[in-house]
């Protein structure tokens, strides 16, 4: 496999990596069993790839801290739905007369990764709860959403309300835009590395959930100019406030990473605190 070429006058122990040897690592990582399905967005693998054969000098040293980041970031352990038996799922679902079909669906969808399942109990006052902050959004930014758009029925919005979804999940993308056109929705989900690339749609609020602790793990940092690329009224940033097991209260240490990233901001946050889940309302304008 490609190694770490050092720059030529070997003063500079900074190592580079080369474009070839850049697509020889996507390649690699690419027929990975664990991510041969999910065509992982090409910004992602370029970014990581780059930044850990920045700060490595060793490439198999580099390699493992690719992989490691990219567990990581795509976080297989949270859980997926059989993406196939789910798609027959869902049409059996909108051709059932019974309109509570889809809603089971959706429940199915939701209870299948740890992030939208822990937030079942509390489905019918948690969206209802941030637009009592925000105002009913014309226009939403689901960054990073997993299975969060099939939270919409809960969600309480008009029609008219357009929903933008961003993950880097090619089967959960697809899904979801499925679930949008089955649900006769204009809305979209994009296969996107956002913190690569942030969505440059204006909306009036983004909902950033249970992932800036990640985004920090990724590159320490990212979180704060993140948030300022981002073309929204409301920033709503939340974090789990219970470990994966639920043994840990995380409460304390959330909001210090909060503050640590709004260090210096003036912009105004109000907190909402959830069962396990706090929410942090940020008005960026
Ligand atoms: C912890 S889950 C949170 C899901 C959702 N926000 C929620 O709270 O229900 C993280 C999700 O973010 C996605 N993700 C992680 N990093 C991302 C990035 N840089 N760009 C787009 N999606 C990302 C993962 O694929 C996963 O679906």
């Amino acid at each position: 496999m490609p190694g770490i070429r050092e720059s030529s006058d070997g003063m500079n122990k900074s190592p580079s990596i080369s474009e070839e040897e850049i697509q020889a690592w996507m390649v690699k990582i690419r027929a990975m069993r664990k991510y041969r399905q999910l065509d992982l967005p090409e910004s992602l693998l370029r970014d990581v790839i780059t930044a850990e054969f920045t700060r490595h000098s060793n490439s198999s040293e580099a390699f493992k801290a690719v992989r490691e980041k990219l567990h990581n970031i795509i976080a297989p352990y949270l859980g997926d739905p059989n993406y196939p038996a789910a798609q027959a799922e869902m049409e059996r679902a909108f051709s059932n007369e019974n309109p509570n079909a889809v809603h089971q669906f959706c429940l199915s969808m939701l209870s299948s990764h740890a992030s939208t399942r822990e937030r079942i109990p509390l489905l019918n006052k948690f969206y209802p709860h941030l637009w009592q902050i925000t105002g009913i959004p014309q226009t939403i930014l689901d960054l990073a959403c997993g299975m969060q758009p099939f939270a919409l029925p809960w969600m309480e919005l008009p029609p008219s309300t357009r929903y933008f979804a961003y993950d880097l999940h090619r089967p959960r993308v697809d899904l979801i835009n499925q679930f949008f056109e089955r649900s006769g929705f204009s809305d979209r989900a994009y296969h996107e590395d956002i913190l690569v690339n942030p969505p440059q749609v204006e909306a009036d609020v983004a909902l950033f959930f249970k992932e800036a602790h990640r985004f920090e793990q990724r590159r320490r940092g990212a979180c704060f100019p993140f948030f300022q690329a981002l073309r929204v009224r409301w920033l709503l940033v939340s974090l789990p406030i219970s470990s994966l097991k639920g043994t840990r209260n995380l409460e304390d240490r959330q909001r210090h990473l909060m503050q640590s990233i709004l260090t210096g901001q003036t912009w105004q946050v109000e907190e909402i605190c959830f069962e396990n889940e706090l929410v942090f309302c940020i008005h960026k304008s």
